[in-house]
C-alpha cells in the first residue's frame, strides 16, 4: 500500500484545504423548511412585454418630480437625518395630509392623517393586513380572478381562498351571499372579503354602488371585514369613481389600501393603508422596517399636492389610447378568437381565447419568442375557468410594440393551437 511521505502529506493537505476553500459555500443545509422555491435570475426585459403592472414611460411626470425633489430637499432635506422625517412611524406627514385631502375629494373617505400608514408599496400593505389577521388554516373570500400577488401570498401563508365569480360589474354579490351562508353552515368564519372594487385586476370591472352597499351589508351580517384594494382607482376612464367601501361603511369594518404605483410610478414603492386604530395599531406594530423610503415620500408629497389632479387625466388619456390600439390589434390578428370586454379603466385587458388554448403553454412558447404575457391560471383561484385566458398589460409597451407583439402572439398561438384560423384577418374584425 502506498504510504505518502511527510512532504507528500503536506502537499495533499494543502490541496484538500485549497479545494475546500474554492468550493462555493453550501447554504442548502441551512435553509428552513417552507421557503418559497428559488427565484429565477432576471435576464432583461423581453422585446414585447405585456406583463406586470408597469406604467407608461412616456406619461411619467419626470420634470415635475425633479422640480419637487429639488424644492423639498432644499427646504427640509435636513430631516433625512432622522428615522421617520420627524413625522413619526406612520409616514411623512405632508404625504398623509395630501392623502387626507385626496381621499376626501375622490373616494369620499373622511379620515385623519393618523388613520393612514404609509407603506413600501401596497404589497407591504397587503403583507401587514395579512400579518395582522391571518393564521395558517384560515379562510378568506376573494374575487375568483384576482391579483396574483394576493393569491400567492395566501397560498404561502397556508390560507384557503374561496373565489367568488365576477361579471361585468365586478364581484357577484349574490354568489358572495351564498358562499358566506355556506361557510357559516360549515362553522367557518372567513377572515376577510378581499376585493379590488374600482378597476378590478385583471377584469377591469367596477363594482357599482348598489353592490358595494350589499357587500357591506353581508360583511356586517356575517362579521367579516372587507379588505378593499383600491390601487387602480385613479385610472377610471370617466374620471368618476364610486365612493370607496371604506367611505360607505358605517361600522368601520373596512381596511382600505392604495398606491402611487399606478398613478405616478411603481418603482417609487409607495403605498398606504387607511384603517381603524384597533387594527392599524396591530399593523403598525408589525411594520418593523423603521419607516418606508423617505425621499420617495417627500418627492411624492411635494409633487402631488400641486399636480396630482392635473397629471392623472393626462395619464388616463395615454393609457386609453394604448388600450384602443391593443383592442384593435387583437381584433385584427385574432378576429373572433379573442374575446374581451372593454375595461372601465386601468392597465390590463383580460382576454379569453378558444377553449383549446392552454394559456400556460402559450405563455412558454410566447416567452421563448420574445413575447411576455400573463397566463390566466396565475391570476385566478379557478384554474379551469382561467385555462384559456390571458392578462395583457398595455401601459408599458409603445403603440408599435403593441401591434407587433400581438401579431407575433397570434402567429405563435396559431402554430401551437391552430387558432386564430389562418384566414382570420382584418375582414373578420368585430
Ligand atoms: C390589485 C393590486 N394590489 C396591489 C398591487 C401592488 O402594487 P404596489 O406594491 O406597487 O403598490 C398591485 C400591483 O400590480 C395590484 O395589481
Amino acid at each position: 500500500m502506498f504510504a505518502p511521505h511527510r512532504r507528500e502529506k503536506a502537499t495533499l493537505t494543502l490541496f484538500i484545504v485549497k479545494a475546500m476553500s474554492s468550493a462555493p459555500f453550501d447554504f442548502a443545509p441551512l435553509l428552513p423548511a417552507g421557503l418559497p422555491p428559488p427565484a429565477a435570475r432576471w435576464n432583461g426585459r423581453v422585446k414585447f412585454d405585456f406583463t406586470g403592472g408597469n406604467n407608461d414611460p412616456d406619461r411619467l411626470p419626470l420634470d415635475g418630480l425633479i422640480a419637487a425633489a429639488d424644492a423639498v430637499l432644499r427646504r427640509e432635506g435636513h430631516t433625512l437625518s432622522t428615522y421617520g422625517l420627524n413625522s413619526g412611524p406612520q409616514g411623512y406627514r405632508a404625504l398623509r395630509d395630501f392623502l387626507v385631502a385626496k381621499l376626501k375629494a375622490d373616494a369620499g373617505i373622511a379620515c385623519a392623517a393618523d388613520d393612514i400608514l404609509i407603506t413600501s408599496g401596497s404589497l407591504q400593505a397587503i403583507d401587514l393586513v395579512n400579518g395582522a389577521l391571518l393564521a395558517r388554516g384560515d379562510t378568506v373570500v376573494i374575487e375568483q380572478d384576482c391579483y396574483q400577488g394576493s393569491i400567492n401570498r395566501l397560498s404561502r401563508l397556508g390560507v384557503t381562498p374561496v373565489g367568488i365569480p365576477l361579471d361585468g360589474d365586478g364581484m357577484r354579490v349574490d354568489a358572495l351571499a351564498a358562499v358566506l351562508d355556506d361557510l357559516k353552515r360549515k362553522g367557518v368564519r372567513p377572515k376577510y372579503i378581499y376585493t379590488i372594487p374600482t378597476v378590478q385586476n385583471p377584469t377591469g370591472t367596477i363594482l357599482p354602488v348598489e353592490r358595494r352597499r350589499e357587500m357591506l351589508r353581508l360583511s356586517a351580517a356575517h362579521g367579516v371585514p372587507v379588505f378593499e384594494d383600491d390601487c387602480y382607482c385613479d385610472l377610471v376612464w370617466s374620471g368618476k369613481r364610486p365612493p370607496a367601501l371604506y367611505a360607505m361603511s358605517e361600522r368601520g369594518g373596512v381596511i382600505h389600501i392604495g398606491s402611487f404605483s399606478k398613478s405616478i410610478a411603481p418603482a417609487l414603492r409607495v403605498g398606504f393603508i387607511v384603517a381603524p386604530w384597533d387594527v392599524m395599531s396591530r399593523m403598525l406594530a408589525l411594520k418593523t422596517d423603521a419607516g418606508s423610503g423617505a425621499l420617495e415620500q417627500m418627492v411624492l408629497a411635494e409633487y402631488c399636492t400641486a399636480n396630482f389632479f392635473k397629471h392623472v387625466p393626462m395619464l388616463r388619456q395615454g393609457l386609453r389610447a394604448k388600450l384602443e390600439t391593443l383592442m384593435e390589434s387583437l381584433t385584427e390578428h385574432f378576429g373572433p378568437a379573442a374575446e374581451f370586454d372593454d375595461p372601465k379603466g386601468g392597465i390590463f385587458l383580460w382576454v379569453k381565447l378558444p377553449d383549446g388554448v392552454d394559456a400556460l403553454k402559450l405563455y412558454q412558447s410566447a416567452l421563448a419568442a420574445g413575447v411576455a404575457i400573463n397566463p390566466g391560471p396565475e391570476w385566478s383561484v379557478n384554474k379551469s375557468h382561467a385555462r384559456s385566458r390571458l392578462r395583457l398589460c398595455f401601459a408599458s409597451p409603445s403603440h408599435e410594440e403593441i401591434n407587433q407583439g400581438v401579431a407575433a402572439l397570434a402567429d405563435i398561438c396559431r402554430r401551437e393551437f391552430g387558432v386564430p384560423a389562418p384566414s382570420t384577418n382584418i375582414d373578420h374584425a368585430r
